[in-house]
């Protein structure tokens, strides 16, 4: 099975970004740590990321369709600052019904608090944040027993 691990705005400039809160690894590190947790645990890996809430919407409906095909693992969604002003994600995942991760590298809840509100966790089966980008292996393990 499948697990499709979705990325939002600004995660592409990971590695520059504030290296402080995110770390200096890139999206391609990333990549890598969940190619490797998926060789692992015998799945699938699919791997993407956008700038355009859109997009990730049309990504999980595509989900959707994986999981009526029975080839969905789960979803681990870091949806960026989509995070936490997208209704229009929150009800992709409702409306689809995929099991979803809400997933960040960063303790959100130590941060600001625009940042505390989060449209995806009511839609989620789990949420997990402030691992680092090791956090990624971390929900792929989870997908196991979904
Ligand atoms: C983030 C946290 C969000 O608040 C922020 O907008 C991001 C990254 C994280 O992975 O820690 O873009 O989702």
């Amino acid at each position: 099975k499948t697990a499709l691990v979705l990325n939002g705005p600004n995660l592409n400039l990971l590695g520059m970004r504030e290296p402080q809160v995110y770390g200096t690894k890139t999206l391609a590190d990333v990549e890598q740590i969940c190619a490797q947790a998926c060789a692992a645990h015998g799945l699938v890996l699919d791997f993407r990321q956008s700038n355009h809430e859109g997009v990730l919407v049309d990504w999980i409906h595509e989900a959707g369709r994986m999981q009526a095909a029975g080839t969905l693992a789960g979803v681990v969604l870091n949806a960026g600052a989509y995070t936490h002003t997208s209704v229009a994600l929150h009800d992709a995942i409702k409306g689809t019904g995929v099991p979803a991760v809400e997933l960040h590298i960063s303790n959100v809840h130590v941060r600001e608090a625009f940042r505390h509100h989060s449209y995806i966790a009511p839609a989620a089966r789990a949420v997990l944040c402030g691992f680092g980008v090791q956090g990624y292996a971390l929900a792929i393990a989870g997908l196991l027993d979904w």
